[in-house]
């Protein structure tokens, strides 16, 4: 018997509430059981935010981004907010993700698979329990959908009717980006125009040549006849979400029955992800992760070692189908080389399929000067670069990228063309939780990565003239 075999008739049954007999982290206490469980049952009866079909379909064109055929931008808010919530903010950040993927797909010569860290990503891991202000000790902020970020005893409690509001907000986002993607606001040569906006400034210059050979492409495309009229295509985008299950009265409530193959789906998001705090193999997050058929992501840190990988991977994709796991390694610049040689070996001895995604992010947060929780924009890059020349050196495939980022003007990384500096960070700081990336810097950060993809496709190609043997 193979291996594959062993792991496939392994694996255990699983019901959506079984993960409540497993150890449970960084989830709230509620104190109102009956308020919980009236929500939870509300929740049961309101539809799935998305559908099984459309899961499915992402899964396969990850498995097509395993294999090396298209690459993955996965990118959005740390945490969606109930505040920040509005259509200017999914517009700017749907636009500035489509604006990355024409940008990638410039570099990769691959379609990008695009998917929103949007429509769900409410809920948060915080690194201690509580947190001390001026001496006074308050439960820590868990996310909107779980208590307020005002630093008020009563705003800390946990209210099982944040999951309803947040639900709803999830609603109307997804409803905004399904209409965003197929209604002509997605057209690449609008799109292509933006893009062309961003390096008419004199900082992005650099970017011009790249943004010309996109617009000449387009322009090509235009005149052999192909345009969003005759290649429908063009016109629209497939886009998903995606969010970090972490609240899992939330996911039970709305996992459902794939009426086609009668397997369950997590019916809260296209994506969802196990954290680098909640990846524990006999844990409650995984537990429940491993019983939907959504695509899954894990995120690697530092402590994700060889043998807790191993058991999840056999766990999450017992069957070891491509597309279902997306391995998102987060370890911080200058630290890639200590972490992600030893996983991705890991990943090959055990003849595991996944994507490799990179998050240069969470492994790069500093206090800057000034007070703020920043990232500099240098970490950033470097991350994706180790990340990419490990890929390169072992020769395996850098599937993708994992951003934290929004299309508003914010000051809360520091660095990028259009420099924030330490003492700017308190101009615009807007974010719930960890900094993100303002439009700019994600769209210079698409274009480095953009050239990363370039040079490993040209390492990649036949020397030029070289005779085919
Ligand atoms: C996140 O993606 O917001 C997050 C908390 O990441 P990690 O689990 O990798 O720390
Ligand atoms: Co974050």
């Amino acid at each position: 018997m193979t291996q594959q075999d062993t792991r496939k008739n392994a694996a255990p049954s699983w019901d959506k509430a079984g993960w409540r007999a497993y150890p449970r982290v960084q989830m709230p206490d509620y104190t109102d059981q009956a308020a919980l469980q009236a929500v939870e049952a509300q929740l049961r009866r309101y539809p799935p935010l998305v559908f099984a079909g459309e899961a499915r379909r992402l899964r396969e064109q990850l498995a097509d981004v395993a294999a090396g055929r298209s690459f993955l931008l996965q990118g959005g808010d740390c945490a969606e907010s109930f505040g920040e919530f509005s259509a200017d903010n999914i517009r700017d950040t749907f636009k500035l993700l489509l604006q990355m993927a024409v940008v990638l797909t410039w570099g990769a010569q691959l379609p990008v698979v695009k998917v929103g860290r949007m429509a769900g990503q409410f809920a948060k891991p915080r690194s201690a329990p509580t947190e001390t202000v001026d001496g006074v000790e308050l439960p820590s902020y868990r996310g909107d959908i779980v208590n307020g970020f005002d630093f008020t005893p009563e705003a800390r409690i946990p209210d099982p009717n944040r999951m309803l509001a947040a639900y709803t907000q999830a609603a109307a986002s997804l409803n905004l980006l399904r209409a965003f993607s197929t209604g002509g606001f997605a057209d690449m040569h609008r799109v292509q125009s933006w893009i062309a906006d961003f390096v008419g400034g004199p900082e992005a210059a650099k970017y011009r040549d790249i943004a010309d050979r996109i617009r000449d492409a387009m322009a090509f495309m235009q005149a052999a006849g192909v345009n969003s009229d005759t290649a429908h295509q063009l016109g629209k985008v497939d886009f998903y979400t995606s969010h970090e299950a972490l609240l899992l009265e939330y996911e039970e409530a709305l996992a459902r029955t794939d009426s086609t193959t009668g397997l369950p789906v997590a019916g809260s998001g296209h994506m969802i992800w196990i954290g680098d705090r909640t990846r524990q193999p006999d844990g409650a997050h995984v537990e429940f992760c491993r019983g939907v058929q959504n695509p899954i992501g894990l995120k690697c840190g530092p402590t994700t070692t060889a043998d807790d990988l191993k058991l999840l991977l056999d766990k999450l994709n017992p069957a070891n189908e491509a597309g279902r796991l997306t391995l998102i390694a987060r370890f911080g610049a200058g630290k890639v080389g200590d972490h992600l040689p030893r996983l991705v070996r890991t990943v090959q001895e055990h003849g595991a399929n996944v994507v490799w995604s990179c998050d240069p992010m969470h492994g790069n947060v500093i206090k800057s000067s000034t007070g703020y929780k920043t990232r500099p924009f240098d970490s950033i890059l470097r991350e994706v670069r180790e990340f990419f020349a490990i890929h390169n050196a072992e020769g395996t495939i850098p599937g993708g990228v994992h951003f934290e980022m929004t299309g508003k003007d914010v000051t809360e990384c520091t660095g990028g063309v259009r420099a924030v500096t330490d003492e700017d960070l308190s101009d615009r700081y807007h974010t719930a939780c960890d900094p993100r990336l303002n439009a700019s810097q994600s769209l210079e950060l698409a274009f480095l990565v953009a050239e990363e993809l370039r040079a490993r496709r040209e390492a990649a190609a036949p020397a030029r003239g070289a005779k085919a043997v």
